[in-house]
C-alpha cells in the first residue's frame, strides 16, 4: 500500500509535506512493505533516510540544566543533542550546532534570528522556547520560513503570579533593606515609624498587561483587601475573574492614579521602553513600580534617575537590561530598588512542566500534528 501510495506523491522540497510523508512512514511502515522510489533532491533523500529508520530527527538543545524528564521524552524518538556548558550556548556554538537540525529546544537567552535560521537550514521543522516571553525569537523570519513555534504559557501562570506577589511585598514592605540592615549592625531598637512602607489594604493596583499572569497576580492581591484594581492593555477584557477589575483606555490614567503599577505585558515593539521619564513623572511620589515581565518595558536610566529623586518610591525589578546586571550596576546600590535575578517562574514543578510542554510541542511538529501551545 506504501509503496502505490508514495508512487502517487509528488514529493517537493517543503517541510510540511515532508512531515506529512513521515508521518504517512509511521503508519505504513508497521505493515513493513514500504518501498521508495530513488530520490533526487537533498530533501527527498533526508526524508526517506528518516523514513527508512537509518536517521532519526535531530533536536538540539541549548542548555545542559533542562529537567532530564524533558530531555528523555526527546529522546524516545529523537538524536539529541545537548549545549554542555553551564552557561546559555555562545552564538558561534549555536550557529555550527544548529546546522542540519530538525528542531530548536531553545531558551529566553538564545536569541533566534536570520543569522541564526540561515545557519540552520531547511531541515529546521520547529522551534520550542522554554518560555512564555517570545521577544528572543524573530517570529516573521520563523514564519516566512514555515518552520512552528511552540512556547510555554499556563504552565507558569502561578509561579510567576506568586514571585509578582512577593516581589510587590518584598519592595513595599522593604525586606531585604530591613535584612542588610541587620548585617550592618543598624538595628536598633524597636522604633515606630523604622522601615515602615505603603500597605495593600485599600491601594489602587494598577495592572499594565492584563494576561494570564496579570489576572492571576490581581486575583492573588483581592486576598490583601485592596480598594481598586484597574489594568491597562491591547484590550477591555472586562472583568473575567469578578474581582471589580476596569479597563482603563488610558495609561497616563492608570500610572496617575496608582499606588501599585505592576508591569506583566509581553515585549514587543509597542511595549519597548514605554516606561520612560514620561511615564514615572506622572505616578504618585509614593508609588511602588513592580515589573516581572521583561527589563526592556523599562528605560532603566529614567526609572533610576525616579528612584535617585524620589519621583516614585520603590521598584521591586524581576527583569532588568540587561541580564545578568553586574553587581556595581548603579540600580543595586539604590536603597530603594529590589532586584531578584529573572526567577518569576522558578519553582521546581513549573520548569518542569515548562520543558516538558516545550518537548510535547516539538514532538508535536516534528510528527505533523498540532502542537499543545503554539505561537501562530
Ligand atoms: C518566560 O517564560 O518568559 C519567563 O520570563 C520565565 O520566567
Amino acid at each position: 500500500m506504501g509503496k502505490n501510495v508514495l508512487r502517487n506523491l509528488k514529493l517537493t522540497e517543503n517541510n510540511h509535506n515532508v512531515m506529512i510523508y513521515q508521518n504517512l512512514w509511521k503508519q505504513w511502515s508497521s505493515c513493513g512493505k514500504i518501498i521508495f522510489r530513488k530520490s533526487k533532491s537533498l530533501q527527498q533523500s533526508h526524508f526517506i533516510s528518516q523514513a527508512t529508520g537509518m536517521g532519526r530527527f535531530k533536536v538540539y538543545v541549548t542548555h545542559p540544566n533542562v529537567p532530564q524528564s524533558a530531555i528523555q521524552l526527546l529522546q524516545e524518538s529523537c538524536d539529541v543533542t545537548v549545549w554542555q556548558q553551564e552557561c546559555p550556548v555562545k552564538r558561534a556554538e549555536l550557529m555550527t550546532q544548529i546546522k542540519g537540525k530538525d528542531a530548536l529546544f531553545c531558551l529566553l537567552t538564545d536569541k533566534i534570528d536570520k543569522d541564526v535560521l540561515d545557519s540552520a537550514g531547511p531541515d529546521l521543522k520547529v522551534i520550542g522556547t522554554m518560555s512564555v516571553g517570545y521577544d528572543h525569537i524573530d517570529v516573521h523570519e520563523v514564519k516566512k520560513r514555515g518552520i512552528k513555534i511552540g512556547y510555554t504559557p499556563d504552565v507558569l501562570t502561578d509561579a510567576v503570579a506568586d514571585l509578582t506577589v512577593a516581589l510587590l511585598l518584598a519592595t513595599s514592605r522593604r525586606l531585604f533593606e530591613s535584612h542588610n540592615e541587620i548585617l550592618k549592625g543598624q538595628w536598633g531598637p524597636w522604633s515606630p515609624l523604622w522601615m515602615c512602607g505603603p500597605a495593600l489594604k485599600g491601594s489602587t493596583i494598577g495592572m499594565v498587561g492584563y494576561g494570564r499572569i496579570g489576572r492571576a497576580t490581581a486575583r492573588r492581591l483581592v486576598a490583601f483587601g485592596v480598594g481598586r484594581t484597574h489594568y491597562w492593555g491591547r484590550s477591555d477584557h472586562g472583568d473575567p475573574d469578578n474581582i471589580g477589575a476596569k479597563f482603563c483606555p488610558e495609561l497616563t490614567n492608570l500610572l496617575a492614579e496608582s499606588d501599585f503599577v505592576v508591569v506583566t505585558c509581553a515585549l514587543t515593539t509597542d511595549t519597548h521602553e514605554m516606561f520612560d521619564e514620561k511615564a514615572f513623572a506622572v505616578m504618585k511620589p509614593s508609588a511602588v513600580f513592580i515589573n516581572t515581565s521583561r527589563g526592556g518595558v523599562v528605560k532603566q536610566d529614567a526609572l533610576i534617575k525616579a528612584l535617585e529623586t524620589k519621583q516614585i518610591w520603590a521598584a521591586g525589578l524581576d527583569v532588568t537590561t540587561p541580564e545578568p546586571l553586574s553587581p556595581d550596576h548603579p540600580l543595586l546600590s539604590l536603597r530603594n530598588c529590589v532586584v531578584i535575578p529573572h526567577i518569576g517562574s522558578a519553582t521546581t514543578q513549573a520548569r518542569t512542566e515548562m520543558a516538558m510542554l516545550t518537548a510535547r510541542n516539538i514532538l508535536a511538529a516534528l510528527n505533523g500534528e498540532p502542537l499543545p501551545a503554539e505561537i501562530k
